[in-house]
């Protein structure tokens, strides 16, 4: 998998602005030039956003932030990065122009991608003197969150470039979906322009208005193109006998005059007002700044639901996130003269109560957590549960002793008391990033046989290695807290 350290972004509006804000948050260095003097504040709002909206989405921490620079040309971003996003206007001859800059000083290697949301590429590499390295990538708003991006390349571009483009956006959580035959907008907006189209003739027709239609979206079937697109709930809607009933029960209906197709309203001033005053109608009590943190909140919801059932694109999240917590260092170069670190996160809203810090019984997530990840250091991991057996905990103790807020960052270090055949005994230690202690955690568990499930020895490998641990752990000094009872005295 390609992965890279280094982007360039062109044109830093609605689109670049939301790529910066990925790419920054994946840790990858981003040159940026835009000639607005106002770029510099919309980036930041929006990685200040994206920052939140990450903090709720990912149990795994992030990596260190990427860093961000103006630059005064496009070719100055051209000659310090590895991609090349472009996301100026939607005008033919304004990206042409923007490519013909970047190649005056590019390497040969630099792949050069277009957000363009329709325009298709053998067009956009017409003029190009390498027009093999250029590839569309058409994104979604928020690009932060949303995983899909559309891969397409045009007559020139190299198999090799479309390979790596997916593989580098594969690499930063989301989903390259690579379309083999251009086409203009691609497929993701010729589904929604035809969805556009009829809405409109709707309004202009005096039918519906633009909260009714909204409305006939979010509270039906919006729900279920989420999560299952249009194929796969039509083939619900055929009942058990699926898609074949489902197409000789509705498709006669495409017939019937039910849809204008191509015909297009035109955007008389009448209508464009007729859109625009229902619009501050329906929207209008809300700002622009709510309207996006709500849509957030609610996108990092519904994603975190379909990561938990894994499906769609709860899957690519789950990918990422994993990707994330992955960079556990291989056992022998474990440093075991010292608690091991074993767990870190930001609180997601959703684990606060009303206020605003994380409620008592996310304390015992957290160190189920450090416990996992222990069980993972010894080799006691998804594949040893589902072929050996599996730690169970039979008794633990908390003690709070701070409070932590949403969007805090906080980690975990774990000491072996005792680890020697059937038994692990832990202690946790939970601290908040500024280094308050938070929390500690005493946990006793027993080696279990899944298939008995009785108590059983370890296998070898797991057994070697917490024996490691606990030889090098049994000699630290005794956890301040260990073998606490509730303090009070009855
Ligand atoms: N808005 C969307 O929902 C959406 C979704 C997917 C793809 N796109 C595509 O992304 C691209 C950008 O769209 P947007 O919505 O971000 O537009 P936008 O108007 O919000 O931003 C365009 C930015 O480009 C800058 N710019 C103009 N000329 C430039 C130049 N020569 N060099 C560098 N920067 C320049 C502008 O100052 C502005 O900040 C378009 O191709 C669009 O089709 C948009």
């Amino acid at each position: 998998m390609k992965s890279i350290k280094s982007a360039g972004v062109i044109g830093a509006g609605v689109i670049g602005s939301g790529w910066i804000a990925r790419l920054i948050l994946n840790g990858i260095d981003v040159c940026v030039f835009d000639p607005s003097k106002d770029a510099p504040k919309s980036v930041e709002k929006v990685i200040n956003n994206a920052e939140r909206a990450y903090k709720n989405l990912l149990r795994s921490p992030l990596p260190k932030k990427g860093v961000l620079s103006f630059l005064d040309t496009v070719s100055e971003v051209a000659k310090s990065s590895e991609i090349i996003i472009e996301a100026v206007p939607e005008r033919l001859s304004a990206k042409q122009s923007v490519y013909k800059e970047i190649e005056l000083n590019a390497s040969n290697e630099l792949i050069i991608t277009s957000s363009t949301s329709g325009i298709l590429p053998s067009d956009l590499q017409s003029e190009m003197k390498n027009p093999e390295r250029l590839t569309v990538a058409h994104p979604f708003n928020p690009v932060y969150l949303l995983p899909l991006v559309e891969v397409v390349g045009g007559s020139k571009t190299s198999q090799k470039v479309i390979d790596e483009t997916c593989s580098i956006f594969s690499n930063i959580g989301m989903f390259p979906l690579y379309i083999k035959k251009e086409i203009p907008a691609f497929i993701a907006d010729r589904l929604l322009e035809s969805v556009w189209r009829e809405a409109l003739w709707l309004v202009n027709d005096d039918i519906a208005t633009t909260e009714e239609i909204d409305d006939a979206i979010r509270y039906g079937f919006g729900l279920r193109w989420a999560q299952m697109g249009l194929f796969e709930t039509y083939r619900l809607a055929g009942g058990e006998a699926g898609m074949r009933h489902f197409i000789s029960q509705f498709g006669p209906c495409l017939e019937w005059p039910w849809t204008h197709l191509m015909d297009v309203p035109e955007f008389t001033e009448e209508l464009v007002d007729k859109v625009s005053n229902q619009s501050d109608d329906q929207s209008g009590k809300h700002s622009i700044d709510e309207l996006m943190q709500k849509r957030d909140d609610n996108l990092v919801d519904f994603l975190k639901v379909l990561k938990e059932n894994r499906w769609g694109a709860g899957n690519t999240l789950k990918e990422f996130d994993d990707s994330l917590g992955n960079s556990r260092i291989d056992f022998s170069e474990l440093d075991v003269s010292k608690p091991l670190k074993t767990f870190s996160t930001h609180i997601p809203k959703d684990w606060a109560d009303y206020n605003g810090h994380m409620t008592e019984a996310r304390y015992l997530d957290c160190f189920s957590e450090a416990t996992t990840e222990l069980m993972a250091i010894i080799g006691a991991d998804e594949e040893y549960i589902a072929n050996i057996g599996s730690y169970f905990t039979v008794e633990t103790h908390i003690r709070h002793l701070d409070e932590v807020l949403i969007g805090e960052g906080i980690y975990s270090k774990t000491q072996v008391i005792y680890g020697e055949n059937k038994k692990l005994h832990l202690f946790h230690w939970l601290h908040h990033n500024d280094g308050r202690l938070l929390a500690t955690a005493e946990h006793m568990l027993i080696h279990v046989d899944l298939k008995t499930r009785g108590a059983s020895m370890p296998g070898d490998s797991v057994i070697e290695k917490m024996e490691r641990i606990y030889s090098a752990h049994k000699n630290l000094p005794k956890p301040e807290g260990l073998s606490r009872a509730v303090g009070d005295k009855v």
